[in-house]
């Protein structure tokens, strides 16, 4: 039997796991799900933000639905205490090393874009982010020397580690467009200077591929001056961050953003981590405010590379187009006629039951 882990977390975390799940109960009754604490809630409760049994039933699963973590009142802890904490480990413990974080603008949404429509119309972009290296898993200190405080994230790239991703990349290039962009700052940086040395190297596998190399401070400004230039994005893991964040509001909302974290190949059925990229939102935590959309498309992104079922993903991809297309809409893009997120989540299912009915 597949099982699904569900790990609702902090903020606005339960509300759009449970649309999620609601999604793929609809599509899949056979599915079993199994919710377990993690980040602040976990924290509140034993004392630490990713407990062992969390990640033993993440560990029993084929696949693992997340929410976000975080929230106010967490600074003071030590890093291994906070909430964020949770997600980093849980990346680094099942080698989560793709981040798949798709960027795309759909129909009928061209007009929320904080750009022109005629920018934005057709966008349909992907990171792929390093997530278990760079910055965020290298050494960290506070030291005192020469009695200044002096402080220290060291950004950590093994070959293999820029490899693989890379690899990924392009073989996920491959499935789409067939365009890969690199971001880097070679100028400066001796890591991006080995990264993109690595990349060209790679590429010679990929000849089908066409590949171009940005610094990330021009990749930041082409983002805005013309989105649909891109396919695949690959990046670093701090880069990667950043940027995903800004293509994911270039197409009107970051409500909507979905992302998978993989440990094989876009084209292997395998174990991975679902979330949307949203975060916590407190401001509107619990108040079913919340776009569940960004959740959905993540199961969408479940049923694709860890179920295998390419079907119900495109199913789930159609009923969310249609509703963002007609509505319902949450209030992030729809200030006046908003509705909740139960509303939007049960739109959506009423869709993937009409797909349902034509297809059989
Ligand atoms: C994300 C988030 C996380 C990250 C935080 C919560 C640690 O911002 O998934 O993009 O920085 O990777
Ligand atoms: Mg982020």
């Amino acid at each position: 039997m597949t099982t699904i882990a569900v790990l609702p977390g902090d903020g606005i975390g339960p509300e759009v796991t449970a649309a999620a799940r609601r999604v793929l109960e609809a599509a899949n009754p056979e599915l079993r799900f199994v919710e377990a604490i993690v980040g602040a809630a976990a924290y509140r409760e034993r004392g630490e933000p990713l407990p062992a049994d969390t990640v033993q039933t993440c560990a029993a699963a084929d696949a693992v639905l997340f929410g976000a973590v975080g929230g106010p009142g967490f600074d003071h802890l030590p890093p291994e205490k906070r909430p964020e904490a949770a997600i980093l480990g849980l990346r680094k413990h099942f080698g989560l090393f793709a981040n798949v974080r798709p960027a795309r603008v759909f129909p009928g949404m061209e007009t929320r874009s904080p750009l022109r429509s005629e920018l934005v119309d057709g966008m349909d972009l992907v990171f792929v982010r390093e997530l278990t290296g760079g910055l965020y898993f290298g050494e960290k200190s506070i030291t005192i020397e020469d009695g200044h405080e002096t402080v220290r994230d060291v950004l950590i790239y093994r070959d293999y580690e820029i490899e693989r991703v890379t690899r990924f990349a392009f073989k996920l290039a491959r499935m789409r467009r067939k365009k890969l962009t690199n971001v880097d700052k070679n100028n400066v940086l001796l890591s991006s200077q080995v990264w993109r040395r690595i990349v060209i190297e790679v590429a010679k596998e990929f000849p089908d591929v066409s590949v171009d190399h940005l610094l990330v401070d021009n990749a930041a400004m082409q983002l805005v001056r013309d989105p649909r230039a891109f396919d695949v994005i690959l990046t670093e893991n701090m880069f990667g961050d950043i940027l995903s964040d800004e293509a994911a509001m270039v197409t009107g909302t970051i409500g909507t953003a979905a992302s998978a974290a993989l440990s094989g190949a876009p084209d292997a059925k395998g174990f991975g981590l679902y979330e949307p990229i949203s975060g916590t939102a407190p401001d509107i935590a619990g108040k079913q405010q919340a776009n569940p959309i960004g959740a959905i498309l993540s199961a969408a992104m479940l049923a694709r590379y860890s179920l295998g079922d390419a079907k119900t993903a495109d199913a789930i991809e159609r009923a969310v187009a249609s509703t963002l297309a007609h509505g319902p809409r949450t209030r992030d893009l729809d200030r006046e006629g908003g509705v909740d997120t139960n509303a939007v989540t049960e739109a959506i299912v009423t869709q993937l039951g009409a797909l349902h009915a034509l297809s059989s």
